[in-house]
Parts: structure tokens; C-alpha cells; sequence
């Protein structure tokens, strides 16, 4: 049985079929999604051992990341005039959402059913550095074969907000090694390079005769081996993909050796593809495993990085009063 704490339940488990999701309140974090089949089962997202670790530091493993997913430049930015100093916590700069991020809030269950989970935050006016106070939630339903996620925000003075799940998948389970067998195709014709603090620089290149280029499905160890600068900049994949199209629609297609498939839909405009190089062994999984380099793979429906920065990338500014709100869906099947 999920555990409780005086705040309410520490973790929540939804199950529909041969799917289950646990849901931990610290940082409304995804902790395993296990999948059960006529061949088998499988956790397929890494997660802590340890369900506490994800209240002090859980290193953004499975985390709803807010207020800003990826990189501020500067940990600064100018909105309709006013300068916002944010609460740096990489390199000068600040990164899912500063130095204590919605990752490691202690998230309210504000509604729970045997399929469905919503958990609320209330971030304050200037929590790390940002304008208004914000109201969010996130809530996570499944079906058999689907996990869903609804963001909503709201705030009472104009702001940006960029919500996203940092969930790293494994389809051969989350402690079968890397994903280097995986392949992956993405409905991404450009990306946004970055410079060496994995800042993006401004431009969209086209992904055309690049290692960028998985529009057809590729296996992701010949993508990190190739000979590119900005692969060698991220240590393999850690990219900004500007998705194509608008509104709801593919992201990206995942597929272990196992035959287990991920399809990702989003209304978002990008998706951060993570290969997890900075694995090292320190984080010990749900199944008692460190995880090494390329444990997972972390696929980010998200605003561009460094939005508040780069007039020329889709906004991320929240009005006061309007709702945000955005929709990813996961879709897990087995082919043969
Ligand atoms: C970023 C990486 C960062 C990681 C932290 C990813 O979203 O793109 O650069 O190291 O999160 O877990």
C-alpha cells in the first residue's frame, strides 16, 4: 500500500489493465510505470530506491519541473521592461526552475480516483527569483496503454512559466543497462544548437544531413557515437527539438529491443531529448541498480530553452489571469 504522511499520501499508485503508475507527491514525480503483458512485466522509468530521496534531491528523475523547464541564461530575463534575477543554480545560470525548483516541493493531492491523480502547488510572488504568484497543477490518468498529463497555471501578475516531466524511460526495464538499442524517430525537421553551457545560441538548424536527423527511427548509440560538435558538446543527446506542426500532435516513437514502444504527443512547440550521460552510478534505482550512463532516456515536451531570452522562439510569457495549460500523453504498446 502507498504510504502516508501527516500532509496526505506520500505516493499514489493508478492502475488501469496491465499499467501502473506511481505518482510521488515530493515533486509530483512519476516513480515507476510498470507495464504487464502475456510476456512479461516491466518498470520502464527510472526512479529512487528510496521514495524520500525525492523530497530533498531526487535529481529531477521522473519530476514535474516548473517554473521554467531547461536553461535561463544569466539566471536573468527582461519581461515588458523589468528585469528578473533568478535564483542561479548551474554555472551563472538558472536550470528547471532555479536552485529549489518544483521538483522538490512537497505537491498537494487535491483529487484522487483509482485512474486519475491532481496534485496542486502554490508557488509564491518572486519564488526563485520570478514574477507572480502561480497557481499550478498537474494531473496524471491513465487508461490501458496511456499515461496523461494536464498541466494547468495561473498567475496574478504577468510571468513565464515552462512545465514539463523529466521522466527518463528504459523499455527493457529500468535496471536492463542503457539505451543504446533503443531507436527513436522524432517529428523534428530543426533544433536549437547550444553553446558549451548547453545554452541555446539562437538559431534553428535544420536537421537535414545531420546526426540531428531522426525522422526515421535510429538507434540511439550510433546517434551519440557520431562525430559532432554539438553532440560532443552535450555528451550525446541534450537538445532542444523543435517539434513540427502545432497543437496536439507525435512528438516522438521510442522502441526497446524488447519490442515495448512510447509514442509521445504534445501541444508543446519543443521536446528536450536527454541521453542521461551524467548517470554515474550515485543514484540507486527502484530495483536496487545504479544506474550508469544512458540508464534512460528523457523526452521533455517543453518551450524552448532560454525562451524569456530569444525573442525569436515561441513565447513562454503567462499573462495575469489567462490559463495555461498543456497536454502530453504517453502511449505504450508492445510490437512484435
Ligand atoms: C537537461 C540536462 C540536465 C538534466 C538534469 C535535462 O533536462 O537538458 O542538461 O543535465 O536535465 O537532470
Amino acid at each position: 500500500m502507498p504510504a502516508t504522511s501527516a500532509t496526505g499520501p506520500m505516493s499514489v499508485e493508478l492502475v488501469a489493465g496491465g499499467l501502473l503508475l506511481e505518482v510521488v507527491a515530493a515533486g509530483a514525480a512519476v516513480r515507476r510505470l510498470v507495464l504487464t503483458d502475456d510476456e512479461g512485466e516491466a518498470n520502464v522509468v527510472l526512479g529512487h530506491a528510496d521514495p524520500m530521496t525525492y523530497a530533498v534531491n531526487g535529481g529531477y528523475l521522473g519530476a514535474t519541473i516548473g517554473r521554467f523547464g531547461n536553461r535561463i541564461a544569466g539566471a536573468r530575463f527582461s519581461l515588458d521592461g523589468m528585469e528578473h534575477v533568478l535564483a542561479a543554480n548551474e554555472n551563472g545560470n538558472a536550470l528547471h526552475g532555479g536552485r529549489v525548483g518544483f521538483d522538490r516541493r512537497q505537491w498537494e493531492v487535491q483529487d484522487q480516483g483509482p485512474a486519475h491523480v491532481r496534485l496542486g502547488l502554490h508557488s509564491p510572488d518572486g519564488d526563485q527569483g520570478f514574477p507572480g504568484a502561480l497557481e499550478v497543477t498537474v494531473t496524471y490518468s491513465v487508461q490501458p496503454g496511456t499515461v496523461r498529463i494536464d498541466y494547468t497555471a495561473t498567475a496574478d501578475r504577468d510571468t513565464v512559466v515552462n512545465l514539463t516531466n523529466h521522466s527518463y524511460f528504459n523499455l527493457d526495464g529500468e535496471a536492463s543497462g542503457s539505451v543504446d538499442d533503443h531507436e527513436l524517430r522524432l517529428s523534428a525537421d530543426a533544433f536549437t544548437p547550444t553553446d558549451a553551457q548547453l545554452l541555446p545560441t539562437g538559431e534553428l538548424r535544420q536537421v537535414t544531413g545531420t546526426a540531428f536527423d531522426l525522422r526515421q527511427p535510429t538507434r540511439l548509440g550510433d546517434v551519440v557515437a557520431s562525430d559532432d560538435e554539438q553532440l560532443r558538446l552535450g555528451n550525446g543527446l541534450d537538445h532542444n527539438f523543435v517539434v513540427t506542426g502545432a497543437g496536439p500532435r507525435h512528438v516522438a516513437t521510442l522502441r526497446g529491443r524488447s519490442g515495448r514502444t512510447l509514442e509521445v504527443s504534445s501541444d508543446q512547440p519543443g521536446v528536450q531529448v536527454y541521453t542521461g550521460a551524467h548517470f554515474d552510478g550515485t543514484v540507486t534505482g527502484t530495483s536496487g541498480t545504479a544506474y550508469a550512463p544512458r540508464a534512460g532516456i528523457a523526452l521533455e515536451t517543453q518551450g524552448f530553452p532560454d525562451a524569456p531570452n530569444q525573442p525569436a522562439f515561441p513565447t513562454t510569457v503567462l499573462r495575469a489571469g489567462e490559463v495555461h495549460a498543456s497536454t502530453t500523453t504517453w502511449r505504450l504498446a508492445r510490437e512484435r
